[in-house]
């Protein structure tokens, strides 16, 4: 190992095996008795095809994660999404679609086909939502895809139909649980690019929320929500569609920072459609929103700020893969966005940097909140080695750190009858690096101690997003986003 080097290379390895028949788990600890449901995670898990190796964390061919709850006891099982671009690679050897920042293998007469057809990927690596009466993978086009929830066996594309047209979309749409509906949006590039917010019902069925027309299309990984309003921040990473049509270079390649055009707000009520404000703030980036809220006179909009889109570059296997120092958390930053003329303001809620986070979204979405959970950073230049608890109100912060262990997004479960916004459990899947094998990890939310692990039969890459959904026989709906 370099000196200079972490172990976390070995969480951008691939894996491969796949696990079909739930198998059991040991359980070290105690598992909560009240656990009755599943843990749904996708992420990136094989990253050669032939002789070629993905250029991108973000770009691996996507896995479906499976731990299954039930009194006292977690089973586990995996499988490959069977997208057209897992399918194309296994058939062909090659890589076939483009992914985040890796272009497909062209021959002459192919590159030509491929700018002029451009093959959108489905390959779903990013989250898992319960999304419109289904269970859906997503990534960053509008391809998301269904699967069965207990086979894991891939179901086929969620259609978007009639003006659901766009090429990019979010893997964190959001879910308003009064009015049973997810909110979302999607890009549309051609000559006039433009941002079309949109909502699913629970039932399937769709419609457009609002149209806003754009020059240069921000790269934008999330965005936020209030009780009454859809905010869409559009971070200074921009691009042009013809770029983006015409130049052969991948995805991400193409978007330009520009940070003299500022930070902008977009807020649209959800109900008439209408953008009631378009702001601007300083320069700032982000992949994800935390939450958001009403108050007063203005929105309350929390987000892990960068001061810039470097960290992406940071996110490239070949630099993952040596180990190499690296910063790959933001700041917990509010944003207070006045409806009327009042400049937007800013502050850093508190010291420790973080990323995936997660809030009790069920009680919390879109409303007053205080807790923010996610990965942090214990040793500086480590990858995301720690899980952070911050409250945002007292800037409080707790963590769990165990040398040599990776954990990943920490999911918050409440237990049920819980009266405190954080009376619960985390469940995160961690990476041990000594035992070379990746173990799911339970926290008391409250506290961040351990409770119970579980050691899964194989090490598995560091992924991004899953949800937790109660077993049906509860009759709750829970839909995390
Ligand atoms: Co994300």
């Amino acid at each position: 190992m370099n000196p200079s080097s972490f172990p976390y290379g070995r969480g951008f390895r691939s894996l491969t095996r796949e696990i079909d028949a739930p198998m059991a788990l040991a359980v070290q600890g105690e598992l909560p008795s009240w656990l009755a449901g599943t843990l749904l995670r996708t992420g990136p898990s094989k990253f050669e095809v032939g002789n070629r190796t993905y250029n991108h964390w973000f770009d691996g061919l996507a896995m479906l994660h499976r731990f299954a709850f039930e009194r006292g006891s977690v089973t586990y099982a995996n499988r490959f999404l069977r997208s057209k671009a897992f399918g194309a690679a296994e058939r062909t050897g090659k890589i076939s679609f483009g992914e985040f920042a890796t272009d497909p293998c062209r021959t002459l007469f192919g590159r030509v086909a491929a700018i002029f057809a451009p093959k959108l990927t489905d390959n779903c690596n990013v989250n898992v939502l319960r999304f419109g009466g289904e269970t859906v993978a997503f990534t960053e086009t509008t391809l998301p895809m269904r699967f069965d929830p207990e086979t894991l066996a891939t179901l086929g594309v969620y259609g978007y139909e009639g003006r659901l047209r766009g090429q990019v979309s979010t893997a964190h749409a959001h879910y308003d649980a009064a009015r049973a509906q997810h909110y979302s949006y999607m890009v549309e590039f051609g000559r006039k690019s433009l941002y079309r917010l949109f909502r699913v019902a629970d039932d399937g069925a769709q419609a457009v929320v609002a149209e806003i027309p754009v020059d240069l299309p921000a790269y934008m990984h999330s965005f936020a929500m209030t009780e009454r309003y859809l905010v869409l921040v559009e971070f200074p990473m921009v691009v042009s569609a013809l770029a983006l049509k015409f130049s052969g270079r991948p995805f991400i390649q193409n978007y330009r920072w520009q940070p003299g055009r500022g930070l902008r707000f977009h807020v649209v009520d959800k109900d008439s459609g209408r953008v009631v404000r378009s702001a601007c703030a300083d320069a700032a980036f982000a992949f994800h929103h935390v939450n958001a809220y009403e108050e007063g006179d203005g929105l309350v909009i929390d987000m892990i700020a960068y001061p810039d889109a470097t960290i992406i570059e940071q996110l490239y296997l070949a630099r993952l893969r040596e180990g190499l120092p690296i910063t790959a958390t933001g700041v917990l930053t509010r944003f207070r966005v006045p409806l009327g003329e009042a400049p937007i303001t800013r502050r850093s809620l508190a010291p420790m940097p973080l990323e995936l986070p997660r809030i009790n979204y069920e009680v919390c979405a879109g409303k007053f909140y205080r807790y923010v959970w996610g990965t942090g950073i214990q040793l500086p230049g480590d990858f995301l080695d720690q899980i952070v608890k911050i409250d945002a109100e007292a800037g409080d912060v707790a963590s769990w750190y165990e040398g040599g262990c990776y954990p990943g997004e920490p999911v918050f479960v409440a237990r049920p009858g819980a009266e405190a916004e954080d009376d619960g459990v985390l469940l995160s899947v961690a990476l041990d690096i000594e035992n070379d094998r990746s173990f799911l990890l339970v926290l008391d939310a409250t506290t961040l101690a351990e409770k119970a692990r579980a050691v899964a039969p194989h090490a598995i890459p560091f992924h991004f997003h899953g949800n937790y959904f109660a077993s049906a026989a509860t009759g709750e709906h829970r839909d995390l986003t």
